[in-house]
């Protein structure tokens, strides 16, 4: 099979204090996209980084900033992420009352849009409004911190997402990205890509050695993950 898998780094299992280097290291260690995690303390019990942060990351790599907005509301800050230079900004449909306008307003903005489930929250949402969506985002964790399990319900989820997209890019000829996010590593991944991912969130499995002072630190974890994947 030559499915294009991308693996997306989340930088809320970083270390904050040197992150510019962080990021610089575990993209050349092979990895695809910087997943951005955004929490409010509102939406979620926890408090993360803003445009502030997304804006002074933007020059450090040419990789893709993949926003994960953990908010609510979500049309005021849209345009502060756009601004700041992120590619892909998705959130959440609880996060909004207007799902298809604040889908509009990240495309009106230039970027990638996408929409994010929860365990719970069912695909129903995507229904009237794939051909404003690039990237389905399903959480395998409940949202709100890093380094918890993976949910197993959630291949089941993943293989529905799949169909959903599969039938709709064989209609318009549009791709849609499938991520995945919340408890990925070496031991999941193979599954998780079986089930229909093909972009591939991690966190705490990726970062675990971030006090480490050798740039190459993050090879060999980078390389299990490609490794599992490659056998999926
Ligand atoms: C959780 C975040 C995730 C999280 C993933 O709310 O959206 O991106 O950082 O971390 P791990 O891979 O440790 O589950
Ligand atoms: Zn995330």
């Amino acid at each position: 099979m030559n499915k294009t898998f991308r693996i997306a780094p989340s930088i809320l299992s970083a270390n904050f204090a040197t992150l510019g280097q962080e990021i610089k290291d575990v993209i050349a260690s092979g990895t695809d996209i910087v997943h951005f995690d955004v929490m409010d303390n509102h939406y979620v019990p926890n408090l993360t980084i803003g445009p502030l942060v997304c804006e002074a990351i933007r020059p450090l790599t040419d990789a893709i900033i993949d926003v994960h907005l953990m908010v609510k509301p979500v049309d005021r800050i849209i345009p502060d992420f756009a601004k700041a230079g992120a590619d892909i900004i998705t959130f959440h449909p609880e996060g909004t009352e207007h799902i298809d306008r604040s889908l509009s307003l990240v495309r009106d903005l230039g970027c990638k849009s996408g929409l994010v489930f929860n365990p719970a929250t069912p695909l129903d949402y995507l229904d009237y409004v794939m051909d404003k969506i690039d990237m389905v985002l399903l959480m395998s964790v409940n949202p709100g911190f890093g380094g918890q399990k993976f949910i197993p319900e959630m291949l089941k989820k993943l293989t529905e997402a799949r169909k959903k997209i599969d039938a709709y890019t064989e209609k318009s000829g549009r791709e849609i990205w499938l991520e995945i996010d919340g408890g990925v590593n070496p031991e999941n991944i193979a599954d998780i890509a079986r089930a229909g991912a093909d972009t591939f969130v991690a966190g705490s499995a990726i970062f675990k050695n971030s006090n480490d002072a050798d740039p190459n630190r993050y090879d060999s974890i980078v390389k299990s993950l490609r490794d599992s994947l490659a056998a999926a």
